[in-house]
């Protein structure tokens, strides 16, 4: 009776949670003309989306699937990339979980088109060595945050590449996405890892719908999207001697691991 009341408790919580803050972000769809704009009013601090980050990183079957991915990659040191890092609140909900990750010897480069974004990511971030660059993963280079630099991505540089719902961003996911994708393998070491998360879920009046993901460009749920994409970059990886696995439902992960030789 108790284990059943508290069950019913925690649900209560949660539909409280997920039905307090509108996600008008996710049906926002994005200007290719003006990207830097249109992706900071959509991801920027003011909009819903930041609302709902926490939402998401609370939820208990994220947590579990990145604690099952967190407790195998396996770093004790070296560079990580974070594509659309945003303010960096997933290295936070990741540091919580534990894992294998060294925290204290890892150096982040966050990369983001919301400039307002990572300047929170800077705050979040402070216990840990960092690079934040504004501007455009397809590029491969970005503006320092700090010292207005403009950096490039080095080769055969990065150990582990998290993509936490970005890499299916229609400023990233386009026609040319296999060419980036090559490009972006070429940037890790051969031992590395990716750790990417796909939406495959959506906010509509303020409930969480499950078994697809809103395509903003077309004002409609895609039950397909999300499958795709991990096959499709599930795929990329394997032709790159990676070994993938994916799991997960209201959100699919990938995990990939290469220790082979190139
Ligand atoms: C759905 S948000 C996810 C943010 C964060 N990773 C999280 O899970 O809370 C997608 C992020 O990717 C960024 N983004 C989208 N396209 C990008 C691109 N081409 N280059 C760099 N960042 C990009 C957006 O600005 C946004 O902050």
């Amino acid at each position: 009776m108790l284990i059943k009341n508290s069950i019913l408790l925690y649900y209560l919580i949660l539909n409280k949670k997920y039905m307090k803050h509108d996600a008008n972000w996710i049906k926002q769809p994005i200007n290719h003309n003006n990207l830097f704009k249109s992706y900071e009013d959509k991801y920027g601090i003011n909009s819903d989306f930041s609302k709902w980050q926490e939402i998401i990183f609370a939820d208990k079957d994220v947590r579990d699937n990145l604690s099952k991915a967190l407790n195998a990659i396996d770093l004790d040191q070296g560079n990580v990339l974070d594509i659309g890092i945003n303010n960096a609140l997933e290295i936070g909900a990741m540091k919580d979980l534990k894992g294998l990750i060294n925290w204290d010897n890892i150096k982040i480069t966050g990369i983001d088109l919301s400039r307002t974004a990572l300047k929170i990511a800077k705050n979040n971030l402070k216990d840990i060595k960092h690079e934040l660059l504004f501007g455009n993963i397809l590029e491969f280079s970005g503006q320092d945050i700090d010292s207005d630099q403009k950096i490039s991505l080095a080769d055969n540089h990065f150990d582990a590449c998290f993509a936490i719902t970005s890499l299916q961003s229609t400023g990233i996911y386009n026609d040319n996405f296999t060419s980036f994708a090559n490009n972006l393998i070429k940037k890790m070491k051969n031992k590395s890892y990716f750790l990417v998360m796909v939406p495959n879920c959506y906010i509509e009046n303020r409930q969480l719908k499950e078994g697809g993901a809103f395509n903003a460009e077309r004002q409609a749920p895609d039950k397909d999207f999300a499958p795709n994409f991990v096959k499709k970059f599930g795929l990329i990886l394997q032709n790159n001697n990676y070994k993938v696995e994916s799991f997960g439902d209201k959100f699919l992960f990938i995990l990939a691991k290469r220790y082979a030789k190139k």
